[in-house]
């Protein structure tokens, strides 16, 4: 279920450390390069990295040991664990282990929690993203018992007190009639009369904090769903399902890993 991109061969070659991606270029037209046992020897041939089989000179040319980061929609149901003693679904059967030895989920979200849930195999990026002091924002909808009046929000915006302290101030609204719709139609949400949608975003990661912030102000939550995380959203991304984010995506989580 991945959606990696194809790459230009010579530039495959370049990232696997063959040579530099002109000198790669001059062993592809020389044929001295194989895709899955056959002679590539042009330069616009792609190939799919760890699934195509290419070798230079017949040695394989097997790609370094590589960092992977990715994001997965994670359905509900399932832990957010990578071994559950007891045996139940968890999401590490959901994730290219074996191509990406290492991976683990950064943060989590409840089992009832549905969406976004990042994964890498880089311990300082993902350490980094959840330490306290980087407030990495983090995007819900919470489909929720009755109307969250204007005082209720209000409230959460500025930080209400929980058992294990404040919150910091977040963002929230409630989704107007149509968006809430609609939303409630693609994340297949059953939204009766009296209930609402409520977008909210936080910047820290505490347990179960979105359901104890609305139980708090009185409106306790039926769904669950994570939107985005830092810059990143699913973008379409089916539940169950997973996607390698792109370099730029990459760097930018560095950044916010790093503090930038
Ligand atoms: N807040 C919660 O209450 N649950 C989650 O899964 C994530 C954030």
């Amino acid at each position: 279920m991945s959606s990696e991109e194809p790459q230009r061969l010579q530039r495959y070659l370049a990232r696997c450390g063959v040579a530099s991606r002109r000198a790669c270029e001059q062993l592809i037209v020389d044929g001295r390069v194989t895709v899955n046992g056959r002679v590539s020897d042009e330069l616009g041939a792609k190939v799919m990295p760890g699934v195509d089989a290419v070798a230079v000179d017949g040695r394989p040319v097997v790609p370094p040991a590589q960092f992977a980061t990715l994001v997965m929609n994670k359905p509900k149901g399932v832990l957010t664990t990578m071994d559950d003693p007891q045996g139940r679904p968890t999401v590490a059967s959901l994730v290219p282990t074996d191509r990406f030895p290492g991976l683990y989920p950064v943060g989590r979200l409840d089992g009832d929690t549905t969406g976004l849930l990042l994964f890498t195999n880089d311990g300082k990026l993902g350490n980094g993203l959840i330490h306290p002091r980087r407030h990495v924002a983090k995007r819900y909808l919470a489909l929720v018992e009755g109307a969250p009046d204007e005082a209720q929000l209000r409230s959460l915006r500025e930080g209400v007190l929980l058992d294990d302290g404040p919150t910091l101030p977040a963002s929230v609204r409630v989704l107007p009639p149509r968006e809430a719709r609609a939303q409630a139609a693609q994340l297949d949400w059953h939204l009766r009369g009296g209930n609402r949608i409520v977008e909210l975003a936080i910047s820290e990661g505490r347990n179960r904090q979105v359901r104890r912030m609305l139980a708090h102000i009185g409106h306790p939550v039926v769904q669950l769903h994570r939107s985005q995380l830092g810059p990143l959203c699913l973008g379409g991304l089916e539940p169950g399902c997973w996607r390698l984010l792109t370099e730029a995506e990459v760097d930018d989580l560095r950044r916010k890993a790093e503090g930038c």
